[in-house]
Order: structure tokens, then C-alpha cells, then sequence
């Protein structure tokens, strides 16, 4: 038996392009919190991607439609948080709400930690928390694309390898190669 030999080649379709995120999305999802002019609000993101180890930046999209978009822009901070798939329901819901219209921390029962460097707060139930301040803002108006710098990392030391959510776009996520369907879960119009 040749133990070189390649894989089989599967046999490939068309498929949109504007689908390919379907297989290119990054993970882990994790929860934006902001703060500003006194009130805190929490958002969903799946569109985020590593740009620089030192300093530590983080770039990623936040739509203009968010009501996150204004409170970091003004303020230019933000807390990454990394949730579990303890969270998975809450992920799905503070992404389906507007912190325009609710208190999402007291909505989902999440508790706010106070941050160093930042004024937005930690997600005290999340594994991880990186208190991130806006380090490039050429890309916002063009692409809603915002550049942090990643200023202090919160981490829990166990588990080593949390069990994270990536999302795979449609209401689908993938877990360590398995796939949560929340589609039922979602908004109409939402992808
Ligand atoms: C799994 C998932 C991933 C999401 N990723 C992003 C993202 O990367 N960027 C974005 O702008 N919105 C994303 N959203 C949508 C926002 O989380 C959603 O619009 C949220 O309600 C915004 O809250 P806000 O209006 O309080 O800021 C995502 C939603 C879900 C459920």
C-alpha cells in the first residue's frame, strides 16, 4: 500500500460567492461589550480576525446598523469576551435583540466586571475577557471595519481548550467539528 498517496479529489459544484463564508468563517463568536454616556450594551460577532500578534490587533466588522457601532466608534473601546458553549442561547439572543431597545446584561442575566484599561465592562461568565481600544479607524467608514489593539487579556486557566462556538453562518455552529442548528432561534432576514 502506498502510504504517500493523495486523497481521493472530490468532485466540486459552482457555489455563490457570496456564500464562502461558509466555509471561511473564523471563530471563535464572541461578545462585543461597549460602554458609553452611562449605559452598557453587549453585541454578537462571528466577523473578527487577527492581524498582528505585537501589538496585539484584532480586526473586525461591525455594521453601521448596530447600535454597538455607535457606542465604539464614540468612544473608540470595547471588551472582547469569549463565551462557551455554556452560552450558546444567550450568543444567539443578544444577537437577535438591539441594546437600543433593552439592558442586555440584565435581560440574560450576565454579570459586568469592571475592566482596567477600559470603561466598556467585562462579561464576568465569559472564559476570556481583552480589553481592546479602536488602533486604526481608516477602514470604518469604507468597510465598518474596526482595528483594536487587544490592551489586557483576562483568561481562565481551565479548561486549557474551552469548548467555543464557530459560526458557520445561516443559524448553524460548529463545536470541535460537531454543528448546534439555531435556525428556529433566528430573526427573520437573518443570516
Ligand atoms: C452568531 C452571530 C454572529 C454575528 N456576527 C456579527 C458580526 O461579526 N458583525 C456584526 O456587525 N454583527 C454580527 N452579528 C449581528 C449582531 O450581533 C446583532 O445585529 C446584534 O443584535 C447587534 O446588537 P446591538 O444593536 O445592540 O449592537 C452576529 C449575530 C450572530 C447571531
Amino acid at each position: 500500500m502506498n502510504m504517500s498517496a493523495p486523497n481521493a479529489a472530490p468532485r466540486k459544484k459552482d457555489f455563490p460567492v457570496s456564500e464562502v463564508r461558509r466555509y471561511l468563517e473564523p471563530g471563535p463568536v464572541v461578545l462585543v461589550s461597549s460602554r458609553c454616556q452611562g449605559k452598557s450594551n453587549i453585541m454578537t460577532m462571528g466577523w473578527h480576525s487577527i492581524l498582528e500578534f505585537s501589538p496585539s490587533l484584532v480586526g473586525c466588522v461591525i455594521s453601521s446598523a448596530n447600535h454597538s457601532f455607535g457606542m465604539i466608534r464614540a468612544t473608540g473601546e470595547c471588551v472582547i469576551n469569549l463565551p462557551t458553549t455554556a452560552l450558546t442561547d444567550t450568543v444567539v439572543n443578544i444577537g437577535n435583540v438591539s441594546g437600543a431597545d433593552i439592558d442586555k446584561f440584565a435581560a440574560f442575566g450576565l454579570t459586568a466586571g469592571k475592566a482596567k484599561h477600559v470603561a466598556a465592562p467585562l462579561i464576568a461568565e465569559c472564559h476570556a475577557n481583552f480589553e481592546c481600544k479602536l488602533y486604526d479607524d481608516a477602514l470604518i467608514d469604507e468597510y465598518n471595519y474596526f482595528i483594536f489593539e487587544v490592551v489586557k487579556a483576562h483568561v481562565a486557566p481551565q479548561p486549557e481548550h474551552p469548548e467555543t462556538l464557530h459560526y458557520k453562518g445561516d443559524g448553524i455552529f460548529m463545536i470541535s467539528g460537531g454543528i448546534i442548528n439555531k435556525k428556529a432561534m433566528f430573526r427573520p432576514g437573518m443570516r
